[in-house]
């Protein structure tokens, strides 16, 4: 009844999102602020009449405006459902058995595992530093890859890592092998690699609306590189199913990313409380991990991560514990709105070593 292909599947475990009690959600790396007023006008008064006809296939009106936002061409932009769809694409068409394994960090988002066993795409998890950064030595150190893939800054750790960094990987790696870097969490703070795109014709940068435009929901994100890297996802989307982004999607995400002054104050919000709540963590002993993301990666010496994570569920307050080894006593914290930070600090305060 079930093909091979199907009984080999691992698929990804997403954050909790519990129905069954109210919980203080710190756990999942959304953005606790809503989006744009002008998203919720569009999609209070949207012309419902719109609905009957299938949507612009290739997105256009959207392409162009994240295109103006960023000074390209819309040929240098695919637009999908959310990134983790992007990122799907982009693993089909340009990562192969053939041309040695994928790389990508021991500790990183990990749907690039599970991609790679759809696609049987061999890979290889390159060890983080003892601070927890990427370096990039260990990726260009003669490796034969097919391809480079993190994210920066890196989840779960959220550390970053500068430009020239990323243009020196990019000159030390071979010009037919693709590297992607996954932007999920670059507006908090990160300078783009947006800006080498035009330098490295196999540099593909892909970002979502999720996080720093607080459209989880609406499930939008992009691809941003050489005119070629494009158009070969859009053969795959046209492989798999050519409408992937409905109307409303298209037409909200578009009026978020031209509504730039709701965006600023939106991410200096997440900016300011991230700095207020590492500060009283590390007044109190905690060791917090370099974040210029919307989430921080915490431990404290004796406590194990699993007594952290569910001592706070207890109290009605989730975060993400990932239990591997090397960072077990780790927990990974959103950042929420400044009181509930506040509730978090007072709770850890009664965290006990066991
Ligand atoms: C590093 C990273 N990339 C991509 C995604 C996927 O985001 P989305 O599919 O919501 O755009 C996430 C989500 O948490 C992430 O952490």
């Amino acid at each position: 009844m079930f093909s091979k292909r199907f009984k080999q599947l691992t698929p990804y475990t997403p954050g909790e999102q519990p129905q069954n009690r109210e919980y203080i959600k710190l756990n999942t790396n959304e953005n606790p602020y809503p989006p744009s007023p002008l998203v919720e006008k569009y999609l209070k008064t949207a012309d419902t009449d719109l609905l009957k006809l299938y949507p612009d296939p290739s997105s256009k009106k959207l392409r162009e405006a994240i295109g103006e936002y960023y000074n390209l061409p819309p040929s240098m932009v695919f637009t999908g459902n959310g990134s983790d769809e992007v990122l799907s694409f982009c693993f089909y068409a340009f990562f192969d058995k053939d041309n040695g394994s994928l790389l990508f960090p021991e500790h990183s988002y990990s749907f690039y595992p599970v991609y790679c066993g759809f696609y049987d795409i061999p890979f290889e998890r390159i060890p983080l530093e003892k601070d927890f950064s990427i370096s990039v030595n260990s990726y260009i150190k003669g490796k034969n890859c097919s391809g480079i893939i993190f994210p920066n800054p890196n989840a779960p750790t959220g550390t970053y890592l500068k430009l020239p960094e990323i243009e020196r990987l990019m000159s030390n790696t071979r010009k037919d092998r693709v590297v992607i870097i996954d932007e999920a969490y670059i507006d908090f703070g990160g300078e783009s690699a947006v800006k080498l795109v035009n330098n490295f014709d196999n540099l593909l940068i892909v970002q979502t609306f999720s996080k720093s435009r607080s459209l989880a929901g609406l499930r939008v994100g992009f691809a941003i590189g050489n005119d070629k890297l494009i158009s070969a996802l859009v053969t795959v989307k046209d492989s798999f199913n050519s409408y992937p982004l409905d109307t409303l999607a298209q037409n909200a995400a578009r009026i978020a990313i031209e509504d730039r002054d709701h965006f600023k104050k939106n991410r200096d919000n997440i900016i300011e409380t991230r700095e207020f709540t590492i500060s009283n963590l590390k007044k109190e002993g905690w060791e917090v991990l370099p974040s210029m993301a919307n989430f921080i990666f915490i431990r404290k010496k004796g406590i194990p991560g699993l007594n952290i994570y569910g001592f706070l569920k207890n109290k009605g307050l989730l975060v993400r514990y990932f239990g591997y080894p090397g960072i077990k006593d780790f927990v990974r914290v959103t950042i929420g709105k400044k009181k509930d930070m506040i509730v978090f600090l007072e709770l850890l305060k009664s965290v006990r070593r066991k």
